[in-house]
């Protein structure tokens, strides 16, 4: 039986990364706490969120995790993309929420009793760190990153999930942003990226009752790219693939598209049609579009040197 399509059923094991995760991770030499760290293509970097009895809610320890490897993933030559994954129970269930729930900020007392109580302290810390401001690191990656998502990614973990690149979902996988429940509203980036990605109805309706989606509703609502087949680890080996699909390519060209298509967020049409025009310019002059070029003339495949 394929690794990749081992079934299990216990919640337990349901919870943790997949036994051929633990096993590639424990042949990587950095050891996180909370990651487990894999090469399952020399040109693929796989992230697998690994705080199980959480259900992979994200605290600021794992946090600081993923940045280092996404940190790793950027100044190593050999990688060419990212993926990043949880359980098959939970991508991600949110911030940290035990860890969260003793952060106070009252500005609607006055300033002689913030002065006067700890709670000063409190709002001093919140803001003074930019909670939550430093979870962005990976919308800043270069190089391209796929979230494979199975269970649920709610709250912090459907916006980790959509600061990715691509999102490809397993039809076990449950989106959704239910901090109202909680008397907050999303605070990393999900009222801006569902909207972008959803609309403002539906973005609206989801933010304001709660309710969660399934991966059918955010395939055809244009949330993630597509749900892949059923079956335990079928999302991961998919992503992998999609992955390596994009590390084989040549880099330069890789990093100029994800600049462009990014850029359509931030630009009016035109200044992002110019853009766009420039990068495509600019892109003659590396060794990559004579080779891809040539290679087509001559019918065989590119070798890219990335150059
Ligand atoms: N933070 C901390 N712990 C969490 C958590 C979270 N976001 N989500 C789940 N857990 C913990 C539970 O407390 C529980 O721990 P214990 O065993 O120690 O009690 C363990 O994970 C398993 O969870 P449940 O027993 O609740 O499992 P379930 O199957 O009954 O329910 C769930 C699963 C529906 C995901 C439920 O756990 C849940 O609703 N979680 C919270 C989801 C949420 O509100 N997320 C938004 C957080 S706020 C945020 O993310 C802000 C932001 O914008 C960044």
């Amino acid at each position: 039986m394929s690794l990749f399509t081992t079934k299990f059923t216990s919640r337990v094991v349901l919870n943790s990364p997949p036994f051929y995760l633990r096993k590639m991770a424990r042949n990587m030499s950095t050891h996180y706490q909370n990651l487990l760290i894999s090469r399952p293509d020399p040109a693929v970097l796989l992230i697998t969120l690994n705080r199980p009895k959480a259900l992979n809610a994200l605290n600021k320890a794992l946090i600081t995790e993923i940045h280092q490897a996404l940190d790793q993933a950027e100044n190593d030559p050999e990688i060419g993309s990212i993926v990043l994954t949880g359980s098959e129970r939970a991508f991600a269930a949110g911030a940290d929420i035990k860890e969260m729930k003793d952060k106070k900020c009252t500005p609607a007392i006055s300033h002689e009793k913030m002065i006067l109580t700890n709670d000063v302290i409190s709002v001093a810390e919140v803001y003074k760190s930019d909670f939550l401001h430093d979870w962005s690191r990976i919308t800043r990656m270069r190089k391209p990153t796929i979230a494979a998502v199975s269970g649920y990614a709610l709250g912090g973990g459907c916006e980790l999930a959509m600061m990715c690149d691509i999102i490809l979902a397993s039809p076990t996988a449950v989106f959704g942003q239910p901090e109202i429940n909680l008397g907050i509203i999303p605070g990393a980036g999900g009222t801006q990226r569902l909207t972008h990605a959803i609309g403002k109805s539906r973005a609206m309706e989801l933010i304001l009752t709660g309710r969660d989606i399934t991966a059918q509703m955010a395939e055809a609502w244009g949330l993630v790219s597509r749900v892949v087949g059923d079956g335990e680890g079928e999302v991961v080996k998919e992503a992998v693939q999609v992955a390596s699909t994009i590390a084989s390519k040549g880099q330069i060209a890789i990093q100029a598209a994800k600049e462009a298509v990014n850029a359509s967020y931030q630009l009016q049409l035109e200044e992002g049609l110019r853009l766009e025009r420039r990068l495509f310019h600019s892109l003659f002059a590396t060794k990559d579009q004579k080779e891809g070029m040539t290679a087509f003339a001559e019918k065989r495949k590119p070798v890219f040197t990335h150059l």
